[in-house]
């Protein structure tokens, strides 16, 4: 497979070049003290909660499993996705948050063996009703590792906007939507002088975010973010988290993390998953700081996971 075929699709996370994850080696000559943030006690919000009358339901998972031949890795969770929120899907490895989070904008289906049972709307249409471009354009995904493709900045973004056009718009005609979708990714000022810059030159906390814009570009209505800090510095993540913030009050977004005192700054929602079951789901306050399961509790205080 040549590089150019590897751009074909911007939408799937293993149709492009990745990149390795950053590594960095540390001299310690002290014994690391952990930090508070690693050990999953949650901290206050950094942002203020959402406010208004309640938000429309934008998804809803009905009844939903997956398997993997005979694996069943997401077991019948049902749940709504709302617009102008956050949701977090927060659990231990393995527990199918990724699978779920693919099942939405049906990313699954290029998994050989995966199978699914139930449902998941948008706007109350099943996901297989759309054609799959025009749904994974409704709802967009942003991966672990950033993976911009080896092409400009500005390349990047208006490619995602090239591929949902029959016509191939002129560059000058493209250039307002790209400077939007970096603006709103929170970019621009950071890249505005060249945007003819090569994006794999830029760092990993831009390259998350250029594939944040990359992912806007075509206002999509859902935004799946799995683990997007995670290989991310912590200034980079705060950066991250306040544009997660600001999104939201535009999309649904829905975001998987390990990260339990980011799922509780940042999500307005919080499920939490455990082995394929979806055990507690509710506002961000209430699984955090009064779960009804015992497992929850002992999950959100970092007793296991
Ligand atoms: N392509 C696949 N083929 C077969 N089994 C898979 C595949 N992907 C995931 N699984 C299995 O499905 C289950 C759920 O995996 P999934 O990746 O959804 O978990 P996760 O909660 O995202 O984990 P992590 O936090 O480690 O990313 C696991 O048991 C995993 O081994
Ligand atoms: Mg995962």
């Amino acid at each position: 497979m040549s590089a150019h075929d590897h751009v074909a699709d911007p939408f799937l996370d293993d149709a492009v070049p990745s990149l390795p994850p950053p590594r960095r080696r540390v001299r310690l000559d002290r014994t690391p003290v952990p930090v508070a943030e690693s050990n999953g006690a949650p901290q206050r919000r950094s942002r203020e909660r959402r406010t208004g009358p309640p938000a429309p339901e934008r998804m809803r998972v009905d009844r939903l499993s997956v398997l993997y031949g005979s694996h069943r890795a997401v077991k019948d969770v049902s749940l709504p996705i709302h617009a102008g929120e956050a949701l977090a899907l927060i659990g231990p490895s393995g527990c199918g948050k990724t699978t779920l989070l693919r099942t939405l904008n049906r990313l699954t289906e290029t998994t050989a063996g995966a199978t699914r049972e139930g449902r998941v709307l948008l706007d109350g249409t099943d996901v297989e009703q759309f054609e799959v471009t025009a749904l994974r354009r409704r709802i967009a995904m942003v991966f672990q590792q950033p993976n911009p493709f080896p092409m400009s900045i500005f390349d990047n973004v208006a490619y995602a906007i090239r591929v949902q056009n029959r016509k191939t718009p002129r560059r000058k005609d493209l250039e307002p939507q790209v400077i939007d979708a970096l603006r709103r990714a929170g970019l621009y000022d950071e890249v505005a002088d060249d945007l003819g810059r090569p994006a794999l030159r830029l760092s990993g906390g831009q390259q998350q975010r250029l594939c944040i814009a990359r992912a806007i570009a075509t206002r999509p209505e859902v935004l799946l973010m799995d683990e997007p800090c995670s290989a991310l510095d912590p200034r980079s993540t705060a950066v991250i988290e306040e544009l997660i913030g600001e999104l939201r009050r535009d999309l649904a977004v829905v975001i998987v993390t390990h990260n339990l005192a980011q799922a509780h700054r940042i999500g307005d929602k919080v499920a939490f998953m455990y082995l394929g079951d979806l055990v507690e789901y509710g506002e961000a306050e209430q699984v955090f700081e009064d779960p009804r399961a015992e497992r929850t509790r002992d999950y959100v205080a970092g007793a296991f996971g």
